[in-house]
């Protein structure tokens, strides 16, 4: 089912294509846009004016011809002109009200799957081993997971891969301070608590004392020659480390269908190398081995380091190539903080030169902060994502104690963690990811405001108007109502409720869920303008049940929309 604003826009490009005689490269900027006020109908296309110019004829005149190829559309009843060359357009009520009916019968909502047949990789949350995960980490996890989820629901094929980061330069100094100062009790007890403090007090100790660091660096070549002491204990760290973010992952309820690590590409870096430099595409430079990007106007990638070594960068080539040998993706999704914009854009133009057609795109996002003081251990530690992770249970379990206090205990702690998590996620994802935020509990946790405990408020209050539906009406199943329209209010809540397709492309399409919260933000307000102000329950036969569709459909949007960021809703709050 095509979503309603397309519906609107695509009679309107049509006509702008037969006027240029050629087809738009930018479509966006000849949709329809919701309108502001009723007055003036319920969607308004307001690129006459600037079109006009464009093609030099008077806004007007064009305006009223793209009026007249709008009549007889049996989805508008009413086209009007106005002002310098706005075009109005208000729906027709039957044609919304049969519209709305379809929706209700299809399970995805009216969602399409425009993704069907090609699949994308998606790297995302790829931390660092043998260091616990900070609160740094949690955007490339949360985000990447709702970039996962809402692909897949839009059909293409997912592989969600976990690139995390096991074999850096820090296992020299892990390797040589554990077998120094290590702790085997300690580590038993939290590894990555342990293997933080290994490395930070070896880092330290290597700083003062050359021969330390000499050793360190000692240590890793050995490991990468693959000298089975320095393995085993390289594998028992990667290992204890997975299983901590296990642990978390589990806790969000993320999944990856691979975790392959930097070390996975270990066998493949000698050969690629040499081959780059055998095609003339990498050269000497101090030693070291290089793609000059002079023409893209970038910096080189280093490929060999001049001690020999290969680098994060070789490991990506190698990585894009292996990615695109084995799922043939039609794009590679990168998501990670904005200090990596570089290396990605470094990435991307050897990925050119080499001749990839593959869509490769750099999600990335700007950092989180914290109220400052409240989340550093006393020592200046970034809180442990752990840690934030409880802080948020609590206290949603606050506002739901306070919303609810007879509920049943175990109840309200699963609520709260619905809530919670919920909270965190959505906090983060309803911003425009390229800003830095700052993030508030008072804020994240508002029932009020554009957060997620408002949406599931809104979704467990419509669950229970229909719990109060069956127990005074024993009925329970709308099938067959006729859906009836009337109203302004009515009508905003209808046709947002069909803008729900519109909404998640966007989303997914520009990589940035913001707007899909912002939709479901604007879904749920227009909801509870609606219930305040009509009746519902104690409406006539016939117009209950046709505004209970509405009121299902609302919360079936708020639970699917919700659902594609990861978060969950709770049937009660
Ligand atoms: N491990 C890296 C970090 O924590 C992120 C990896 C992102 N993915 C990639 N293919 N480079 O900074």
């Amino acid at each position: 089912m095509a979503s309603i604003i397309d519906l609107l826009s695509r009679p309107i490009l049509e006509i702008v294509e037969d006027h240029l005689g050629h087809a738009v490269a930018d479509p966006k900027n000849l949709r329809v846009s919701p309108a502001r006020n009723p007055k003036f109908g319920d969607y308004q296309f307001n690129g006459a004016m600037s079109l006009a110019k464009q093609l030099g004829r008077p806004p007007r005149e064009l305006a009223g011809e793209l009026a007249a190829r709008l009549e007889g559309l049996p989805w508008l009843e009413e086209i009007e002109v106005a002002g310098p060359g706005f075009v109005n357009l208000r729906l027709s009520g039957a044609w919304l009200s049969d519209r709305i009916g379809e929706v209700f019968q299809d399970e995805r909502l009216g969602v399409e799957r425009p993704g069907a047949g090609r699949s994308v990789v998606v790297d995302f949350s790829s931390p660092n081993v043998a260091k616990p995960m900070h609160i740094g980490h949690i955007r490339s996890t949360i985000l990447g997971f709702a970039l996962d989820r809402m692909h897949r629901f839009l059909g293409f094929e997912v592989i969600a891969d976990n690139h995390v980061g096991d074999w850096g330069t820090q296992f020299g100094i892990l390797l040589v301070g554990y077998r120094r100062f290590g702790n085997p009790d300690a580590f038993d007890e939290d590894p990555l608590e342990e293997l933080e403090r290994v490395y930070v007090e070896g880092y330290q100790r290597a700083q003062q004392d050359p021969a330390l660091m000499e050793e360190a660096r000692r240590e890793l070549v050995r490991l990468q020659q693959g000298d089975p002491e320095n393995r085993r204990l390289w594998e028992k760290f990667v290992k204890a480390s997975l299983r901590e973010f296990d642990k978390i992952y589990k806790r969000l309820g993320i999944a990856f269908d691979v975790t392959l690590g930097e070390s996975f590409y270990n066998d493949r870096l000698q050969a690629l190398v040499e081959e780059l430099e055998k095609k003339g595409l990498a050269s000497r430079s101090d030693g070291a081995l290089v793609v000059f990007l002079e023409e893209e106007g970038l910096p080189p990638f280093i490929i060999r380091k001049s001690d020999g070594g290969f680098n994060y960068a070789t490991t990506d080539i190698a990585a894009m190539l292996y990615r695109i040998e084995r799922w043939d993706p039609a794009k590679i999704l990168y998501v990670t903080d904005e200090g990596q914009q570089l290396h990605f854009r470094q990435l991307f133009a050897v990925a050119r030169r080499i001749g990839i057609q593959v869509e490769l795109e750099h999600i990335w996002f700007g950092i989180m902060r914290l109220p400052e003081g409240k989340f550093s251990t006393r020592d200046g530690n970034v809180i442990r994502l752990e840690t934030f992770l409880d802080e948020a249970e609590r206290r949603a379990y606050e506002v739901v104690h306070r919303l609810n206090p007879g509920l049943d205990d175990a109840l309200k702690r699963e609520i709260a963690r619905k809530v919670g998590l919920g909270a965190l996620r959505y906090a983060d994802m309803s911003q425009n990811r390229q800003s830095a935020i700052e993030f508030r509990w008072e804020k994240a946790l508002s029932l009020e405001g554009n957060s997620a405990p408002y949406l599931q408020y809104t979704y467990a209050r419509i669950q229970s108007v229909f719990r109060k539906y069956r127990e005074e009406f024993g009925g329970g199943d709308l099938q067959g109502t006729r859906v009836c329209v009337e109203g302004d209010l009515e009508r905003k809540l209808a046709r947002t409720i069909l803008e729900f397709p519109d909404y998640l492309y966007r989303a997914a399409a520009a990589y940035r869920p913001n707007h899909l919260t912002d939709y479901l933000f604007d879904l749920a307000s227009s909801y509870n303008r609606f219930y305040q102000n009509v009746p519902f329950l104690k409406a006539p036969e016939g117009t209950r049940e046709s505004r209970l569709v509405l009121c299902d459909l609302v919360g079936r949007i708020i639970r699917t929309g919700l659902d594609l960021l990861g978060i969950e809703v709770p049937e009660q709050m």
